[in-house]
């Protein structure tokens, strides 16, 4: 696991961008595997910039989602897909039909859990995964205690969760219980795996899972068996590093 600290978000989205921007000029078709939540937020705005800018070309590249809401309707504001797309995939030339996310409204939900994984593995794999972590060291929706093989199912999010994405709907009852979120062993299979953790309340999470031992208990510890995991970090988050 390679940890890189930063000046401030910004430095981090142009680092994790200039990743990605290599990956498209080197493999125009690349998969990419897409977060949610503020971390990813200055990646996005800097790839739709060195769009709009240079012409990055993202009209051949594909993008999983790594999570969803189960019980948002389709086209709800706050459901992954909408956030998604709002944020980053209509920013920039990405094919519509190219961009997935779990289906959290299918009726049969374990059936669509495992058609995602089909359609991760017949787009080849995701190439990068771009991931944050939660400040108890969750990522995806994989909640402390997630077996570190799990596969894409669904969770049931724990209250503490709940009530940090309280700030995106009316209220915490708002929120929903459940998600489908891909698991640790499925996030484990994208060759290039990028974390971005920023502000101090993520210390804690950063320390535990880069220098504690792996366990189910701190979900991010699992990337250090990643073999090409970059973990991007401003100086508040990696505070607590020895
Ligand atoms: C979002 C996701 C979550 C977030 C995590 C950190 O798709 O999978 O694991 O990355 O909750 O959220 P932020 O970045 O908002 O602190």
């Amino acid at each position: 696991m390679e940890v890189v600290i930063l000046q401030g978000s910004k430095k981090i989205g142009r680092l994790a961008a200039d990743a990605i921007e290599a990956l498209l000029r080197r493999k125009p078709a690349a998969v990419l595997g897409l977060a949610t939540g503020s971390s990813p937020l200055p990646v996005y705005d800097e790839l739709a910039a060195r769009h709009r800018r240079d012409g990055l070309d993202f009209s051949s590249a594909h993008a999983f989602a790594l999570d969803e809401y189960v019980g948002l309707a389709h086209g709800h504001p706050e459901s992954y897909r909408e956030v998604i797309r709002r944020e980053f995939t209509s920013r920039v030339n990405i094919t519509e039909g190219n961009v997935h996310t779990p289906d959290g409204a299918a009726e049969d939900l374990a059936a669509a859990c495992s058609a995602y994984e089909d359609a991760m593995r017949a787009a080849g794999g995701v190439d990068l995964q771009l991931l944050g972590v939660g400040t108890d060291g969750h990522i995806g929706f994989n909640e402390p205690g997630s077996s570190l093989a799990s596969r894409t199912r669904i969770k049931t999010l724990i209250e503490q969760t709940r009530r940090d994405n309280a700030r995106f709907f009316a209220g915490l009852a708002e929120v929903p219980h459940h998600v489908v979120t891909q698991g640790l062993g499925t996030i484990l299979e994208a060759r290039h795996v990028v974390l971005i953790a920023t502000g101090a309340q993520k210390a804690p999470a950063v320390r535990d899972f880069v220098e504690g031992p792996v366990a189910a208990i701190c979900p991010a510890s699992v990337l250090q068996f990643h073999p090409h995991a970059t973990v991007l970090v401003d100086e508040a988050a990696a505070s607590s590093l020895k």
